[in-house]
């Protein structure tokens, strides 16, 4: 199973998704079986480290996104993931813009795995420091979610 969080830049939401997701799947003796990656829409931060107040918010949970590097959406990525979970509606639009017509992957909203199916991750990257902490609160909740989704999907798959 392979999930890929997609976001607009990939250094602020995505790669927290990414580190809190993994970390979940990791309490859930799940990491082995799930393939976890981040990419954003836009071209400008490609090849950067997490912005640094995502960094802190996620280090003061116990997370670690330093080793992260930011890249780009790519043709691929619509053949190699099973899911493309978008933060926003934006980037969910701008995924099935250039969705290939043969790619099969499902695209959502990350949030409707934390029950609230219309819901962002609001954009932290102009606000101020606590937007990164509402960022995580959310990005949690939606881990959460996913974990069971998967873990389900894992055990029909084996039976
Ligand atoms: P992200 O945040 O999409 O959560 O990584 C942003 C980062 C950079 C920009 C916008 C959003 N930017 O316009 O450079």
């Amino acid at each position: 199973m392979r999930v890929l969080f997609v976001c607009l830049g990939n250094i602020c939401r995505s790669p927290t998704a990414e580190g809190v997701f993994r970390r979940q799947l990791d309490e859930a003796g799940l990491s082995g079986r799930v393939e976890v990656d981040s990419c954003g829409i836009g071209p400008w931060h490609v090849g950067k480290s997490p912005d640094p107040r995502a960094q802190a918010a996620a280090r003061r949970r116990g997370i670690d996104l330093a080793g992260l590097r930011a890249r780009q959406l790519a043709d691929e990525d619509f053949y190699r993931f099973d899911y493309l979970l978008a933060m926003d509606h934006d980037n969910l639009a701008a995924i099935e813009a250039r969705r290939p017509a043969d790619s099969a992957a499902e695209a959502r909203l990350f949030l409707a795995y934390a029950g609230e199916p219309a819901r962002d991750v609001p954009d932290p990257y102009y606000g101020g420091d606590h937007g990164f902490d509402e960022v995580l609160d959310l990005i949690e909740a939606a881990s959460r979610g996913l974990v069971a989704t998967l873990r389900e999907r894992l055990e029909a798959e084996r039976s």
